[in-house]
């Protein structure tokens, strides 16, 4: 009856198709964020260890990293609120995953604010070390790579 009262060209599974593509993005997102930050950390290793200046690119690498970490947040909380969790019964997805990869997201987003307000150019690249450091170890650590596989 539902059916047959919504336009033809509306399908009942749109919302599958919707939560698929989520999950998709979610999950190639994931390596934006692996990748961008094994590169930040590399840099911010090299800049305080050699004491080098802190550069323009070190500032947008870490905001690109942040970035695509909130992001992520904003898709894994869609597909929470959109019933996906539901899909297993592991209290991994419901408690696990969203905790933990929250925290990591923190992480990064306190290390970009706090080294953007530091004015010593040796201090931003160690905080920027330290926390991207804690948060590669929390977010690579806790991910799901025997459950769903690298990609
Ligand atoms: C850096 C942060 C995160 C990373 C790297 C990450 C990574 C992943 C990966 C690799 C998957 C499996 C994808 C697949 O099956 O192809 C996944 C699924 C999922 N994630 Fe995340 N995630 C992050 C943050 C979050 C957050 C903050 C939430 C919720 C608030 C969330 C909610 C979910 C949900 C609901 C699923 C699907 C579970 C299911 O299929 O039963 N994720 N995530």
């Amino acid at each position: 009856m539902v059916k047959f009262i919504l336009p033809l060209h509306y399908n009942l599974n749109d919302n599958n198709i919707m939560e698929t593509g989520l999950l998709h993005l979610h999950s190639a997102l994931r390596w934006v964020i692996i990748i961008g930050m094994l590169i930040t950390i590399i840099r911010a290793a090299i800049g305080y260890f050699q004491n080098k200046p802190y550069e323009k690119m070190d500032k947008m690498l870490a905001l690109i990293t942040m970035t695509a970490a909130q992001i992520q947040l904003v898709l894994g909380l869609l597909q929470y609120f959109m019933g996906r969790w539901y899909a297993s019964d592991s209290a991994y997805w419901k408690v696990e995953h969203i905790s933990t990869m929250i925290f990591g997201i923190l992480l990064i987003t306190l290390g970009y604010s706090f080294a953007k307000r530091t004015v010593n150019d040796r201090s931003k690249h160690l905080k920027i070390l330290l926390y991207f450091v804690l948060a590669a170890l929390v977010i690579i650590s806790r991910m799901p790579w025997a459950e769903r596989g690298w990609i």
